[in-house]
């Protein structure tokens, strides 16, 4: 059941390539960019759990340590509040800073979780990775236009 979560997770966050085109704020194309880099390493994860590629101990471990890392940089690339015509941030994210960098803190700790003994545990427990992005992108970041 939790597999199937994860898969409809990763199909609603990969955006296609180059979301941030044309964005002129720098501020905001370094958040993007780390997003990005969470969608990259959660993409490298969905395909190891789905058996499209071998699950790779250091390449698996790596995506997770993206995620880890860039997390944990949220609350610094979005506290400036920059704003950029191109930016799906929702100002709700400001107006209720503490439950918005509580998300972030959700995905480091859900990635910091992660079991790579096998397939099927990196199955079951990247979906809780999946719902984090959820869960902060369902409040604070804007459906595509
Ligand atoms: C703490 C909140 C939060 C969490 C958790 C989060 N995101 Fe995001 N994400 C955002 C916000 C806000 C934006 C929009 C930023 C903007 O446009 O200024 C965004 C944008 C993105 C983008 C588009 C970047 C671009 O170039 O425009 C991708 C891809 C993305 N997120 C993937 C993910 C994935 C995958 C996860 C989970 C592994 C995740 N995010 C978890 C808040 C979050």
């Amino acid at each position: 059941m939790r597999r199937h979560i994860f898969i409809a997770a990763a199909i609603c966050f990969m955006t296609p390539a180059y979301a941030h085109n044309g964005v002129k704020d720098p501020d905001v194309m370094a958040r993007m960019m780390s997003m990005e880099q969470i969608g990259a390493a959660f993409k490298t994860l969905v395909s190891m759990a789905k058996q499209e590629v071998p699950l790779h101990q250091a390449k698996a471990r790596m995506a997770r340590d993206t995620i880890v890392i860039q997390s944990g940089k949220v609350s610094a690339l979005f506290m400036n509040g920059a704003t950029d015509p191109k930016s799906e941030a929702l100002p709700a994210i400001w107006d209720d800073w503490a439950a918005f960098t509580a998300k972030a803190d959700k995905l480091t700790q859900s990635a910091q979780a992660l079991d790579f003994t096998d397939r099927a545990a990196l199955a079951d427990t990247l979906g809780a990775v999946g719902s984090a992005c959820r869960a902060c992108h369902k409040p604070y970041r804007a459906k595509k236009k």
